[in-house]
């Protein structure tokens, strides 16, 4: 079982998504287990501090380098796997894409690292094996971005994908490939009429029609 540790600030804004459809059922089928880890625990002092003003001065709030660290730390503890990775989510990151997923789907154990704020303390990139860009554009925070690392690599885990679907239509549905159209009923839809080869019951000119319209990604 695959097992994705994700520190944040903001656990409570991962429960939807984590809790939803495949995702759900690929903890239920205990392919994969998802554990939240709230960086506020690992805050300093009575107030559970996790940030401070920046030196050098500027706008905003940056993380600082020991609740992260020792947060990491915390994760790598539990899982003592010898295929694990420490990813920051972060704009200035590698570009995320469908080679990467594959990449992390053969792990044993993913660190999910959040920045929130202006930042984290730049030293932090010590504990880090790679960092993550999902875009080229500036979220609040790295929870999203993880959100989408997340859902990508789970449904490269194998088993949670199809199990409804038969061996021969899931050799369209390999990872990489992004599918082909897709129609269902009714066949006119406000004088929309579904593509005449797909009602021909000919499999062997609807297989080479769908091949002919999926994509591939990298
Ligand atoms: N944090 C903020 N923006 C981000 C992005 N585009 N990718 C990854 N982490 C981020």
């Amino acid at each position: 079982m695959m097992k994705i540790q994700i520190i944040t600030l903001f656990p409570e804004m991962f429960e939807g998504v984590l809790n939803t459809s495949m995702l759900r059922k690929a903890q239920q089928k205990k392919l994969v287990d998802y554990q939240l880890i709230n960086l506020r625990d690992f805050g300093l002092g009575r107030r559970k501090t996790v940030d401070d003003t920046p030196y050098g001065g500027g706008d905003g709030m940056v993380l600082r380098p020991e609740p992260l660290v020792e947060a990491i730390e915390a994760a790598k503890q539990k899982t003592k796997n010898k295929k694990q990775k420490t990813i920051l989510m972060t704009p200035r990151g590698q570009k995320f894409n469908q080679a990467k997923a594959r990449q992390l789907a053969k792990l044993d154990n993913l660190i999910l690292v959040c920045g929130h704020y202006e930042g984290y303390d730049e030293r932090i990139t010590k504990f880090i094996d790679e960092q993550i860009s999902i875009g080229d554009y500036v979220l609040t925070g790295g929870e999203l971005p993880a959100m989408v690392v997340i859902d990508a690599v789970t449904r490269l885990i194998p088993g949670v994908l199809g199990g409804e679907t038969s061996a021969e239509v899931e050799s369209f549905n390999q990872p990489g490939v992004i599918e082909y159209p897709h129609y269902t009923r009714p066949e006119d839809f406000r004088g929309m009429k579904v593509p005449k080869v797909l009602l021909s019951g000919d499999h062997a000119k609807i297989a080479k029609w769908r091949k002919s319209r999926q994509k591939r990604v990298l």
